[in-house]
């Protein structure tokens, strides 16, 4: 089958891969969607260090096609989202509901996949860019068929992990002004989990200009880019020259664009 591999050095499809049978507490699941997450690029430029070779991908949606020995919740048909990093289900954390707390599945990654009998790390108890993965029971969550795969796959990482952060780590509240710095897959769903919290005043920030459009479509109430304009916005140094007595930059207007844009100025 077809897998996405980074063997350290280089990543690259191949059509070679192979993967185990599910073992007790396990699921096969056939792919459907995938979605691309900086953290598997992160992988391939070292920023997160993992062992190779490795199957990337890690925010997966498909159906089931096998179970192994134990597994009642779902049945081979059964369409599935994926969650990463593969929590026991056991544990006391796990217990209380509180999955990303489990200690169990971290650094320990498995090696489901094979390539001529060579074993290939799973990245993220997951690697969604194959054809078929094998994932812990827990992991494969049933959803109802009329889901699109394609939106379900992002359940798995980038929607968790925005609103997540947005309704448990920072606990936004009603009425709350919230900035929002970087606006990919996760900076987006931090924008739609900030409107879903009721926050008021929502920032989006991002380099790239082209974001405004999905920025305002997930929550942001302004966007603002990143650019060269806004860095030169910082306080000017002090001088002491002739020209001391001219107006800061900081008393300049801050401009809108026709779109109701907050454009960077001296002021921002
Ligand atoms: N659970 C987790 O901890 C978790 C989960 C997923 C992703 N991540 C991490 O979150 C980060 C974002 O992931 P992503 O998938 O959303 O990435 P992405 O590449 O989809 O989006 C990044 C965005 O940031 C913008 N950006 C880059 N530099 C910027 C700057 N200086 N100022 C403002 N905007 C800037 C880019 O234009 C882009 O829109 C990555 O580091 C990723 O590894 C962590
Ligand atoms: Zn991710
Ligand atoms: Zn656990």
């Amino acid at each position: 089958m077809r897998g996405v591999v980074f063997d350290g050095k280089r990543v690259r499809v191949v059509d070679d891969l192979e993967v185990r049978d599910p073992g007790p507490g396990e699921v096969l699941v056939g792919i459907a969607a995938a979605g691309l997450c900086h953290s598997d690029l992160s992988v391939i430029d070292g920023t997160i260090p993992f062992p190779s070779p490795v199957v990337l991908g890690h925010e997966g949606a498909g159906v089931v096609e096998a179970v192994g020995p134990g597994v009642v919740h779902v049945a081979p048909g059964d369409h599935v989202a994926l969650s990463t990093l593969a929590n026991c289900g056991a544990c006391a954390d796990c217990d209380r509901g509180r999955p990303t707390m489990c200690r169990k599945a971290i650094g320990m990654p498995g090696r489901p996949f094979s390539r001529g009998g060579q074993p290939l790390f799973q990245f993220a108890s997951n690697s969604s860019f194959a054809e078929r993965t094998v994932v812990k029971a827990v992991q494969a969550v049933k959803i109802p068929e009329d889901i699109p795969l394609t939106s379900a796959a992002l359940m798995g990482c980038g929607v968790l992990t925005g609103v997540g952060a947005v309704l448990n780590r920072a606990k936004v509240g009603r009425g709350e002004t919230v900035v929002v710095i970087g606006t990919g897959g996760i900076g987006l769903n931090v924008l739609q989990g900030a409107r879903i919290a009721g926050a008021l005043t929502i920032v989006a920030v991002d380099t790239n200009p082209d974001k405004e459009a999905v920025a305002r479509q997930f929550g942001a109430s302004h966007f603002l880019t990143s650019t060269d304009g806004v860095r030169r916005s910082s306080p000017p140094a002090p001088t002491t020259s002739s020209n001391a007595s001219a107006a800061p930059a900081s008393s300049a207007p801050p401009s809108t664009s026709s779109t109701g844009t907050a454009r960077p100025s001296s002021s921002a």
